[in-house]
């Protein structure tokens, strides 16, 4: 059975007036109501006793989460420091001292968590800002894109490095190759940075409940209009079901987001459920780890503003994946493209 409806091909070239942060809300929380609607009838159905209180919650909560102001939600959320505290000990078997102890690491958390979150509310992500390239290939017929890499540690006046992205793709249904990393997964998949919900379709085509995340209101739009289940913001805001879901992709260079893949596989270990599997497709060179700034540019002289992005092979994958307890049950490369499954160790 699958949440969304068939994915429509003929898309209106612009979008105006319509409320996507709201539409993206109402569809997300009708996505987790449904979810948790069959989770409990499953559990019932396994159990043979109805489990409905605590999914009840849930999906309360869920609700709750997704039927926030995404305006608000951008400024004043901070999505990583969501229950850890009160999860780590019974108050009632901690002494004053563990008390004092606990009290001051949990600050400390608090604090750090908070400048994780502000440093991913980025003003400017992939293809943002400036005379917005990537949303205008989104809705055009020139979609070829040059993303120009600004590496820290070259010399001044150092030209840019330039590699030429087909933004046609995102767009496009999804290949046989993007079709192949979906063999085997479970649902529900969260797609992280969707762009305009190829892999979404293809997650449901499997018959996988599948919801995507992306900040840009204009790919969030076309994945709406096509019937698919998207929430618009960043994948350090909150999102339904922390620790739940049973596969994450990171599809076409998305371990790039935010600039700092460190923070994002954390972030992806806390998504994951305990068996989930995030899949990655990391760079062509194994051992490539860069970290850069980028504008994103097209034919038109359209550029964007400069935002943090990464590029990253599967051993340098490999190794900052371990850093946050994720480590490879799968690499492969097919097509020139390189792909590795990671669970947790
Ligand atoms: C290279 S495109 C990939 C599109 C899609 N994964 C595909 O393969 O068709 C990168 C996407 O990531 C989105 N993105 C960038 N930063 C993000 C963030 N912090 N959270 C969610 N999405 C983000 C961009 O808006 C863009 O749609």
């Amino acid at each position: 059975m699958t949440l969304a409806s068939p994915r429509q091909r003929d898309q209106p070239a612009e979008w105006s007036g319509t409320d996507a942060p709201g539409e993206a809300d109402r569809v997300a929380a009708d996505f987790v109501s449904r979810l948790a609607d069959r989770t409990t009838a499953a559990n019932a159905t396994a159990a043979n006793t109805t489990v409905t209180n605590a999914t009840a919650a849930n999906a309360a909560a869920a609700h709750t989460t997704v039927t926030r102001n995404p305006t608000a939600a951008r400024t004043t959320h901070v999505g990583p420091i969501t229950d850890r505290s009160t999860a780590e000990h019974p108050s009632s078997v901690r002494s004053a001292a563990d008390h004092t102890q606990a009290d001051r690491m949990q600050a400390q958390r608090v604090q750090a968590d908070h400048a994780t979150a502000e440093r991913f509310r980025c003003p400017t992500t992939f293809g943002a800002g400036g005379s917005e390239p990537y949303a205008q290939a989104l809705q055009g017929a020139d979609n070829v894109l040059y993303l120009h890499g600004h590496h820290p540690d070259a010399d001044p006046g150092t030209p840019a490095q330039v590699s030429t992205m087909q933004a046609g793709r995102w767009s496009a249904d999804a290949d046989a190759i993007d079709r192949s990393l979906l063999a085997g997964v479970g649902g529900p998949v969260l797609d992280i940075g969707c762009g305009p919900g190829r892999m979404i379709q293809a997650a449901i085509d499997e018959g996988l409940d599948a919801l995507g995340v992306d900040v840009s209101p204009t790919a969030v739009r076309i994945a709406l209009a096509a019937g698919l289940a998207v929430l618009e913001g960043s994948v350090f805001d909150t999102i339904p079901q922390e620790g739940s879901w049973a596969t994450l992709l990171l599809v076409d260079g998305n371990i790039g987001i935010g600039g700092d893949p460190d923070a994002l596989l954390d972030r992806c270990a806390a998504l994951l459920s305990a068996d989930g599997i995030l899949v990655v497709e990391a760079h062509r060179d194994p051992e490539h780890d860069l970290v850069y700034v980028g504008t994103l540019h097209d034919s038109a002289g359209n550029a964007s503003d400069a935002f943090p992005w990464a590029e990253i092979g599967v051993s340098a994958l490999r190794r900052r994946a371990a850093k946050v307890g994720l480590v490879p049950v799968a690499e492969w490369t097919t097509g020139g493209r390189s792909f590795v499954r990671l669970a947790r160790a």
